[in-house]
């Protein structure tokens, strides 16, 4: 990663298991040419050796604030003004609170304290640790002060739980920090796109879906990232590689891309619907095949709606933008507007899907861009250069 070359990163370990990623964090900088320091708490090193730390990063590691030696090659104030970025990943329920409380009593507190740079954090900790009132109130001092979060994420946690308190993966953590250095028109955004059809299960080898290939999703992906945005798409089931630098989560039914869009919307400032959410599931899973029933000539399935994941994100959207995409066979510009407004979005880009040559599953695409304001063609291109125009479009106008 360019942006993060030749960049001073200290990275701060506390006393957690996830004190055994902070080998890979450390990894991940190196390979994109950063140059690392480590600083360990004292609890830190009951979980990692000092001397791993020190021969990853090729430094000598910073554990004490009162050693003399240390202090004479580089004190507090030296390691905070050498400092490009601080980071604390894993970081502990107690460095939380140490943090929030503004205390300044080993080398980590006291450089955070002299810090004038950013300082991203990465929580660590069993979910019922992170969901502590206690806990949730640091969390927040620390938000309102010069502290950056990276996540934490859900998921199987080492004790055996599962939940929230998981620490974000390395290679998230550090593109996370490398969107931070990036130039272009969405630097340091963080945007969320779904992408791809959707299958709803009738029994266990049949489903509804449809013809979205994701091709759109994924170019726009593409766009973002290059105009400095840290980008995660959740997609359904396609057959399209993951673009570099792009976290991507897998889902299959509707309901599941709208519990992972639950899970992550509040960490986002953008958020573009471009995947071909089934509006209707079936009513029952058939747990076993159905059988081709003699003597009838119909199936009748009972379909249901789905939740409209649209929706459901712009009810209370704050700063979030919305945009959506609608897949429109007649009246396409009419249809769009009515959406525009019963979604409450902020941009709709509306396509003719009943032309064969454009849309699904083909490499290009023409549209039209819709705002309460503006009303905008963009002729048939393909979907690399309509991304970019739609990526400049919204860095422009929302
Ligand atoms: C085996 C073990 C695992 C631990 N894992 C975590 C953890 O993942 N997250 C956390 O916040 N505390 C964890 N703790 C508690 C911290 O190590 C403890 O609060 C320590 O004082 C943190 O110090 P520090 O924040 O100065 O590094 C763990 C303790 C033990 C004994």
């Amino acid at each position: 990663m360019k942006q993060l070359s030749n960049k001073h990163v200290l990275l701060c370990v506390t006393g957690g298991i996830a004190a055994y990623k902070a080998a890979e964090i450390i990894r991940l900088f190196k390979t994109s040419g950063s140059n690392v320091r480590v600083l360990m708490t004292s609890a830190a090193k009951e979980f990692i050796t000092p001397l791993t730390m020190q021969a990853l990063s090729g430094n000598q590691v910073h554990t004490d604030l009162l050693d003399t030696d240390a202090e004479a090659a580089m004190g507090h104030i030296e390691l905070a003004k050498w400092s490009d970025i601080v980071l604390i990943a894993p970081c502990s329920a107690n460095s939380i609170a140490r943090l929030a409380s503004g205390k300044g009593d080993d080398l980590m507190t006291a450089v955070c304290l002299a810090a004038e740079c950013k300082i991203y954090f990465a929580p660590a900790m069993n979910q019922a640790m992170w969901s502590d009132s206690r806990t949730q109130n640091n969390h927040k001092k620390l938000l309102k002060n010069k502290f950056i979060p990276i996540g934490p994420n859900s998921g199987e946690q080492a004790c055996g739980d599962e939940g929230y308190g998981r620490m974000s993966e390395p290679q998230e953590i550090v593109n996370n920090i490398a969107s931070g250095f990036s130039e272009g028109l969405l630097a340091g955004k963080k945007i969320l796109i779904t992408a791809g059809p959707t299958r709803e299960k009738i029994d266990p080898v049949r489903f509804i879906s449809n013809r979205s290939s994701g091709k759109m999703g994924f170019s726009i992906a593409e766009a973002a990232r290059d105009e400095g945005g840290l980008v995660s798409l959740i997609s359904g089931p396609v057959s399209l590689e993951t673009p570099n630098e792009i976290k991507r989560i897998n889902v299959e039914s509707a309901d599941e891309m709208l519990s992972e869009v639950d899970k992550v919307i509040n960490d986002f400032d953008l958020f573009i619907s471009t995947a071909a959410v089934s509006d209707y599931k079936p009513e029952e899973y058939e747990v076993q095949k159905i059988k081709k029933e003699k003597n009838t000539d119909n199936l009748n399935l009972e379909l249901i709606t789905n939740k409209d994941i649209l929706k459901h994100v712009s009810k209370d959207k704050g700063d979030l933008k919305v945009i959506g995409f609608a897949a429109e066979t007649q009246n396409i510009i009419e249809n769009a507007k009515r959406k525009l407004n019963e979604k409450n979005l902020d941009l709709i880009i509306a396509n003719d899907v009943s032309d064969p040559s454009i849309g699904f599953d083909s490499d290009e695409n023409e549209v039209y861009l819709i705002t309460d304001e503006i009303e905008k063609k963009i002729d048939r291109v393909s979907k690399k250069k309509l991304s970019r125009s739609i990526i400049e479009f919204i860095a422009n106008y929302l």
